[in-house]
């Protein structure tokens, strides 16, 4: 809920910039998405359900406010990271929002949606932590998030990565104070980026490959008829 909206492991999580306190998880390829993926991010949100749309946003987002929603996107300015299934089409992404009020220069939002069929595996806890990078190596100090007090798997995310939590009835506000970069987030954001990338070129290619091999068998199959029915 905000108007915000591949990592490993290493978290965040645990504390920005702390010590990683549980499981290291497998490396997930989170890929920062270009406004050239307009359509990809609406096609994501609009695969959201009523109830989780309420949950993002903080209002009944129709298919309408998420068409607004894309169009507004502001890629020079704020980051969007996503997750990508190998069809390409996007499992889980993030918005980290920098704030555009002078006196909240250093301050970021961050927003957040993972397709329900993936859930539960981590997503939306590794686009956090990769957005916690970016923020610090950008020079954010504060990152927020704004959720519902009912939700508590995004509270439970944030809570891990030892945001502090203050309940306004049935809204609740996370702030979570980023420690400066090191040379260690930088190198580790640039290895993240070129995993993605790879992992992204790679889906493409094979997605590709499938397409066209599903093409050549209907190319085969329109054959067959043909004969059959000329045999006929
Ligand atoms: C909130 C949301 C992003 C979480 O995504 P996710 O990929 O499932 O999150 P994770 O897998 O990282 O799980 C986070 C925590 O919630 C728990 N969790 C996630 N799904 C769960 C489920 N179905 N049942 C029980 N616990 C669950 C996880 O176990 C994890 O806790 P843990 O670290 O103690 O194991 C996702 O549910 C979502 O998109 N919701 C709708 C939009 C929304 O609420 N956005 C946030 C507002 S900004």
């Amino acid at each position: 809920m905000t108007s915000a909206g591949a990592t490993h492991s290493s978290p965040a999580h645990a504390g920005a910039g702390q010590a990683a306190t549980h499981q290291p998880l497998r490396l997930v390829p989170i890929r920062s998405i270009g406004p050239s993926e307009r359509e990809r991010v609406v096609r994501h949100l609009i695969a959201l359900e009523a109830h989780d749309r309420y949950l993002r946003f903080g209002y009944a987002a129709t298919d309408e406010h998420i068409h607004r929603y894309a169009a507004g996107l502001d890629f020079d300015r704020d980051d969007i990271f996503g997750i990508y299934n190998r069809r390409i089409e996007l499992i889980a992404m993030a918005h980290l929002a920098f704030s555009v009020d002078p006196q909240r220069a250093s301050c970021a939002e961050f927003g957040v949606s993972v397709l329900p069929h993936a859930r539960g595996r981590g997503y939306g806890a590794r686009l956090f932590d990769r957005a916690v990078m970016h923020a610090r190596n950008q020079g954010v100090s504060m990152i927020y998030i704004h959720a519902l007090t009912e939700n508590t798997h995004m509270l439970k995310i944030v809570r891990k990565a030892g945001a502090t939590v203050v309940r306004d009835g049935s809204e609740s506000e996370a702030h979570l104070t980023l420690p400066p970069a090191t040379l260690d987030t930088h190198v580790s954001e640039i290895v993240e980026h070129q995993f993605a990338e790879a992992d992204y070129i790679v889906k493409t290619q094979s997605k590709r490959f499938h397409d066209f091999m599903a093409g050549v068998q209907e190319v085969r199959q329109g054959v067959r008829a043909g004969r059959h029915k000329s045999a006929g």
